[in-house]
């Protein structure tokens, strides 16, 4: 598995608004936004190209267009859809996936409520979007679901993670080609599975909170 931890100020800063409590839902989505399109830039960068020629006003040139299958994004609902906006202005002509998981906040297990995904991944490059990896249970979930159908490597887009969660989500995926890139590693869990300091439950940071 590669690990790529952004390390830019532009990220930071965001990160660092994007943590603050009194950051209101509209500000927060935004912020969510421009940090996916920084990282994105980072998480595409082995994305699949073929050769093609073509004619500039001035003379033809070699050039590169993204390979098909294009490549499948794939947000985990809720939080992951927060951030699909900001993967699709940096990668227009991406198919886009949906998977909606939750966790159980008692026993940190999450369950696939939702998905409507294409069939076959066969040999399709897909990209995870998912702000929080905490216990790393639902990425884990995420990508063997991905894998099952045939995709060929995985890369999830995480904001924030803890070292627990990616040491598991690590273990789990032994033997396959997964990239994460993250906005940041934090400190660790804390005794509710929160990401320590976080920033809190992202899908409600987003949305507003559900009654479960
Ligand atoms: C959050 C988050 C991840 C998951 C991370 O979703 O968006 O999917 O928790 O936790 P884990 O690494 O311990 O599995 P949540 O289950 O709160 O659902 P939501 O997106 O609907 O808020
Ligand atoms: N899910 C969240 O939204 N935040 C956390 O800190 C952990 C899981």
């Amino acid at each position: 598995m590669r690990v790529h931890v952004a390390d830019h100020p532009l990220v930071t800063h965001k990160l660092t608004l994007l943590r603050d409590r009194s950051t209101p839902s509209p500000t927060f989505r935004a912020l969510a936004e421009e940090l996916v399109t920084l990282l994105a830039y980072e998480a595409t960068r082995s994305v699949r190209t073929e050769p093609v020629r073509i004619d500039t006003p001035v003379a033809s040139t070699d050039g590169l267009a993204l390979a098909t299958p294009l490549p499948l994004v794939v947000p985990i609902l809720r939080a992951g859809l927060g951030m699909l906006e900001g993967m699709v202005k940096l990668v227009p002509t991406a198919e886009v996936g949906f998977l909606g998981m939750v966790r159980n906040e008692e026993t940190l297990e999450p369950t696939v409520y939702a998905e409507r995904l294409p069939n076959d991944l066969e040999s399709r490059q897909c990209f995870v979007l998912d702000p929080m990896l905490a216990t790393g249970g639902s990425l884990i979930a995420a990508i063997d679901y991905l894998f099952d159908r045939g995709a060929r490597d995985v890369t999830a887009i995480c904001l924030i993670a803890a070292p627990e969660g990616l040491a598991a989500v690590e273990r789990a995926t032994e033997g396959r080609d997964v990239t994460i890139v993250l906005g940041s590693l934090d400190a660790r869990l804390d005794e509710r599975g929160y990401i320590v300091p976080g920033l809190g439950d992202a899908g409600d940071r987003l949305y507003g909170t559900v009654a479960s």
